[in-house]
């Protein structure tokens, strides 16, 4: 039985993950995000409400469950105390059990700037970001020029702070982008008038974190996006700007890596994409368009329609790698339902050669082709069975087949968005 978990996407995010989490969270004392910022977006239903969240973690429905926002996360303050108000008009919100690491990262308003102006930049370079200012907000923390919630909390720090920032953003901002500048003033009001409303939840996590851990309570760490955008294991540079894999639960939360007891890794039965970069299995025309109507294939955060393809088998190995995967959730499976063929990506081929190994290199992995086996569809709704025996045979062997390709074996499979439509194997909390 474990008591700390890691769930990370294995794919390039949207995966499900929220729903996993919102389930697991039962069994848990305490949800931690810690890694990226609101251009996640997780989209939970619960009694037939749709609830998405792009920086709260998702354990936030639950009344009695401890929050955390930890370290390695990039807060966006307006979109933090927008999602704090939609709960307090639903009255799930108890100002209690939210938790804001000091040490996480703000972002500002000139990151979300610089983001947007810089892919316009890049025209067919761009990387396709959220436009959130993720990654200016990362590359201030590298650079250590950031400014972290926990300045929010000291009013003359976080004007100097501030003001040096200023100085050099609204350079670049005059004189490369051409624009106008921000004005200290503004901003500072701004973000001192949030800081009244967040300043109650801002403290140090990774103590709070710790003591949990000792009281043995049970711990869920949240990851966003997928394996496959992290900054040093994903296809670089068509990544987000932070780790997102299992290793990150750690160094985001402030714990030490053995606390860590299971790492479950989640997949769509098939495989989506937003955003630029390389996708070897994925779809075009007709059949991408059907893919993607039927499984609601649209940005939780952006709207965007996502890019859609076949599962690939190389692509979860090298996640089960990446993160020491001891469980796979399979999501969306009734998407397939309809499908007379399905395809699975079990190897990639260029000149000739094959290989079975996920390339890390995107130029690379942009030269393969896929080469397929072909599955039989099962032509069966699967969207209230609640038992793996129960599903169609032919259900069961694809399912089978891509546990046997990863090499982790399925401990959940979810068959519709509803909290309950879900075959539960193994719960990693419980047994
Ligand atoms: P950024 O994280 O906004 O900088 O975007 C970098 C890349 O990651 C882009 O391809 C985005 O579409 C992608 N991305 C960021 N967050 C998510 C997510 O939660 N789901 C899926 N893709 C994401």
């Amino acid at each position: 039985m474990a008591k700390n978990i890691v769930i990370v996407g294995a794919q390039w995010g949207d995966e499900g993950k929220g729903k996993i989490v919102d389930i697991l969270t039962k069994n848990a004392d305490v949800v931690v995000r810690f890694q990226g910022g609101n251009n996640a977006g997780h989209t939970v239903i619960v009694n037939e409400e749709k609830f998405v969240f792009h920086l709260m973690p998702s354990g936030i429905l639950h009344k009695n469950k401890d929050c955390v926002i930890g370290d390695g996360v990039v807060v966006d303050p307006v979109v933090l105390i927008n999602e704090i108000e939609v709960l307090e008009e639903k009255g799930i919100f108890n100002g209690k059990n939210l938790h804001i690491s000091k040490k996480a990262h703000l972002i500002m308003p000139y990151h979300r700037r610089l983001d947007v102006s810089r892919e316009r930049l890049k025209g067919k370079e761009k990387i396709g970001t959220t436009g959130r200012g993720i990654g200016p907000a990362y590359e201030d923390k590298a650079a250590r020029i950031g400014i972290r919630c926990g300045d929010l909390l000291d009013e003359t720090l976080f004007r100097e702070k501030l003001k040096r920032n200023l100085t050099e953003k609204n350079h670049y901002i005059q004189n490369v982008l051409h624009q106008v500048g921000f004005e200290i003033h503004e901003i500072y009001h701004s973000y001192m008038a949030m800081a009244e409303k967040i300043a109650p939840f801002i403290k140090d996590t990774s103590e709070l974190i710790y003591t949990a851990m000792n009281e043995k309570k049970k711990i869920l760490f949240e990851g966003a996006q997928g394996t496959l955008l992290d900054i040093d294991h994903g296809t670089y540079p068509y990544v987000t700007s932070s780790n997102t894999t299992a290793g990150a639960a750690p160094v985001g939360s402030g714990i030490g890596p053995s606390r860590i007891d299971k790492a479950i890794g989640i997949t769509k039965a098939y495989t989506t994409r937003v955003g630029e970069g390389p996708f070897p299995t994925e779809l075009g025309g007709k059949e991408a368009e059907r893919l993607r109507e039927h499984g609601g294939e649209y940005g939780a955060t952006t709207g965007r329609p996502r890019r859609v393809g076949w599962f690939d088998a190389l692509a979860i190995r090298y996640a089960a790698r990446i993160n020491g995967l001891d469980g796979l959730v399979i999501t969306k499976l009734d998407v397939l339902d309809n499908l007379k063929k399905l395809k699975v990506c079990i190897g990639y081929k260029y000149k000739g050669k094959k290989t079975t190994t996920f390339p890390t290199d995107a130029q690379q992995l942009d030269k393969y082709t896929p080469v397929y086996e072909v599955h039989e569809g099962w032509l069966e709704d699967t969207t209230k069975i609640k038992k793996f025996e129960k599903l169609p045979k032919k259900a069961q062997k694809y399912i089978r087949r891509l546990e046997e390709l990863s090499g982790v074996p399925a401990i959940m499979i979810s068959v519709g968005a509803a909290r309950d439509d879900l075959i539960l194997i193994k719960n990693p909390f419980t047994r």
